[in-house]
Formats: C-alpha cells, sequence, structure tokens
C-alpha cells in the first residue's frame, strides 16, 4: 500500500509542477478576471490535465493487481528485497528446518526476511499475514495451515500487488503466483508401493493427515492410486481408513488402537502419511507387533529414523528440504523484481494450474539410510544410532 500511495503523490506532485505556472488559472476568481480566449484555453487545459492525473494516480490506487503485482515499481537488482514467510507451524521438526534454510538462504542473497507462525490458527495465520503486508513485505511465502482459508491471504496480498508463493502446501482456489513443494503424490504412491512390495497380502490400515491439508488428500490420491489394484484383487483388504486431524500423533494412535480391536490384532501394514502419525500408530501396537507390522512415514525426522535403525519403523520418504526452502527464496525475489520465475510442472488448486517447482522425493530404510540422510548431513550418524549397540553401527 505504501507504493501506491507514494505513486499517488508522485503523480499528483508531477501534475502540480507541470501546471505550476498555470495555476493561478485553476482560481475561480481569476478566470473571472482575466476573461481572454488564450487564457480560457489554458485554463481549460489545465483543468483537464489535473484531472486526468488525478484519475490515473485513482486508478493506481484503487486496481486490483495480478499475480505479478503489476502495481509496484520495479526493483533495482542492487535494492534488498523484503519477504515475509508465514508458517502454520513448527511442530514437525522438518518445519525448523524450512524455516532455519529460509534464513539462511535469505542472508546469502541479501534479502530481508520476516517469519510468522500460527501455530494451527487460520485467524492467527490471517492476521499475521495481514501485518507482514501493512509491514510493507513485498513477497509473502504462506505455508497454509488450511489451503481453503489461505486463498483470502492471496486476495489481500494481491490487492496490494504483493505476489504469493504457496510453500509445501497448496492454496487452494485462488490466483496464487508459485506452488514450491515435493511431488505429492508421488510419496503417496512410494509409500502404498513400498508397502505392498514388502507386505503384499492381508489387512492394511490407512492414516492420512489433517483433512484441511491439501497434501494429506493428494497423499491418499498416491496411496489409493497403487492400493486399488491390490484391494480389486482381493490381496489386500482395508481395515480403517481415516485421517488424523491436524496431523496428530494421538490421532493416529486411536485410529490404530480402533483396527487392532477390528482386526483382532491381525493388521499386516500400515501406510501412514508422515512420521509422526507413524509414531503414534506404532506406540498402539503391542510389543510383539512392533517391527512385525511393516509401517510407512514421511519426513526423514530424526526420531523416525531412529524407529527405522532399530526396526521399528520401516520406512520414511526423505524430503531434502535445503533445494525447497531456497527455491521458494530465490523466487520470491524474482516475482518481487517482476522478474520470470522458470518452472517445469503444474499443479491444479480448483480456479488455475498454478506453476509449480516440485522436489524429488527418497525412500528411505535400512537399507539406504547412511547413502541418504547421513550422507547428505541431514542426519548425523551418532544421532541416528543413538539406541543402537556400537557393534552394530554400519561401517562408514
Ligand atoms: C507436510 C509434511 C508434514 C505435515 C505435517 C505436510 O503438509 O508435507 O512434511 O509432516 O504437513 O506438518
Amino acid at each position: 500500500m505504501t507504493s501506491k500511495l507514494e505513486t499517488f503523490i508522485d503523480i499528483l506532485l508531477v501534475a502540480l509542477v507541470v501546471l505550476g505556472p498555470r495555476s493561478e488559472a485553476l482560481s475561480f476568481s481569476n478566470w473571472q478576471k482575466k476573461g481572454n480566449h488564450q487564457s480560457m484555453q489554458h485554463t481549460r487545459t489545465s483543468v483537464v490535465g489535473l484531472v486526468l492525473a488525478t484519475s490515473l494516480a485513482a486508478a493506481c490506487v484503487s486496481g486490483t493487481q495480478t499475480s505479478t503485482g503489476g502495481g509496484k515499481k520495479k526493483k533495482g537488482p542492487n535494492e534488498p528485497v523484503v519477504i515475509g514467510f508465514s508458517m502454520d507451524t513448527l511442530k514437525e521438526e522438518r518445519w525448523q528446518r524450512d524455516k532455519a534454510l529460509v534464513e539462511q538462504r535469505c542472508k546469502e542473497v541479501g534479502a530481508e526476511c520476516e517469519i510468522q507462525v500460527a501455530n494451527g490458527d487460520d485467524a492467527v495465520q490471517t492476521k499475521q499475514c495481514d501485518n507482514l503486508l501493512t509491514k510493507g513485505v513485498e513477497v509473502l511465502i504462506v505455508a497454509p495451515h488450511n489451503g481453503q482459508i489461505a486463498a483470502s491471504i492471496v486476495e489481500a496480498a494481491h490487492r496490494q500487488g504483493v505476489p504469493v508463493i504457496s510453500y509445501d502446501r497448496l492454496i487452494r482456489n485462488s490466483d496464487v503466483d508459485l506452488y514450491v513443494s515435493h511431488q505429492v503424490v508421488k510419496i503417496g504412491q512410494m509409500q502404498a508401493q513400498y508397502a505392498l512390495d514388502h507386505a503384499p497380502k492381508g489387512n492394511y490400515v490407512l492414516i492420512g493427515g489433517s483433512p484441511t491439508d491439501n497434501n494429506a488428500l493428494l497423499l491418499r490420491d498416491g496411496q489409493m492410486q497403487v492400493l486399488k489394484p491390490a484391494i480389486d484383487r482381493g490381496d489386500i483388504k482395508i481395515v480403517t481408513d481415516q485421517f488424523a486431524k491436524e496431523w496428530k500423533a494421538e490421532e493416529a494412535l486411536r485410529i490404530t488402537e480402533d483396527a487392532l480391536t477390528k482386526s483382532n490384532n491381525n493388521i499386516q501394514a500400515i501406510v501412514a502419511s508422515n512420521d509422526g502419525t507413524a509414531g503414534g500408530a506404532i506406540s498402539a501396537l503391542p510389543p510383539q507387533l512392533v517391527g512385525k507390522v511393516l509401517v510407512t512415514g514421511q519426513d526423514a525426522a530424526l526420531d523416525a529414523v531412529q524407529r527405522i535403525v532399530e526396526g521399528k519403523q520401516t520406512m520414511t520418504i526423505y524430503k531434502p528440504i535445503t533445494p525447497l526452502a531456497f527455491s521458494a527464496v530465490d523466487s520470491a525475489i524474482k516475482l518481487a523484481r517482476k522478474e520470470k520465475v522458470e518452472t517445469k510442472d503444474k499443479v491444479n488448486n480448483g480456479k488455475i494450474d498454478v506453476p509449480s517447482i516440485l522436489q524429488e522425493p527418497l525412500v528411505l530404510d535400512k537399507n539406504n539410510v547412511m547413502a541418504t540422510a547421513i550422507k547428505d548431513g541431514y542426519h548425523k550418524m551418532e544421532d541416528v544410532y543413538k539406541r543402537v549397540p556400537k557393534d552394530q553401527w554400519p561401517k562408514q
């Protein structure tokens, strides 16, 4: 808004400078006194000029901006861009990495960054974004708590010519400018395929994430694409198929307990959508089933990777966060400077095909933990194997 106001004032000033020498013509008494034709002409030109300038300025103030934020001044290459990053939560370890990496990248490239965390509250997230806009951020990166509700954040930002990047989770039904994430449907497919490869027959439990998070829905799509033929063949049976509110481990625990009761403790695989829910599911298993029931996950969180090397959780999906966070910051700077962002993917959000940058996920299990998360420095070997006797540690 500040810059629209500036534009308005700039145009008015220009108008006054241009019209300055004639401005006495605007006084009604002067107009009456002069009375000659030429001065009438000048006066008319001046009035028309001022009206035009004013309307132009007014248009700049009220005009809705498009996704490229056309109302703002083009950023000079050496001026620091001010980025606002609105996060839903820091609950899962991965979000702490996202935050640290966004901060790190901003420092590296000389951008200013203001981060707000909504702790799972939509009203708080909306308000925090309003505050960031009021403070004058030039681009917003939003990891939405609720993908539908966050559409209003995009509208508010666009009214001020501020572009918005949807981070990790898609903002639905909006003209959001860019989506940066991992290939979420593929993650769901990988989880289900891993389960099917290692437990090709039997009873399955599906534990989804928060139903207000678009990722939870995409994951379930991916999982079902793989599981459906096996269900149709009668190879596997879905005992329970539920979503864990707010991705809560306690919800996953409850869902697993119900499934155990329903199936008389006869479960072969639990397709949990992330590591938090995997942890909840594992804590519901009676000791004799821990390590016997296949459990999937996502995030390669430290406690999950520890469970994997201990044999309690079977796999997780490792999503490197550095390329995600860095691509968000680098793209944010380009959007703020009105430069083109190269994208290869598109994801439909119910309103538009959103240009997208989607990173590759990887399967992580006890066989490749060294070659993936540990090799990358995502986790330290001594942390991962902390609960495993030292003589059983892999050779480095
Ligand atoms: C993210 C996951 C995360 C989950 C819970 C999802 O949208 O993609 O990485 O575990 O939210 O925060």
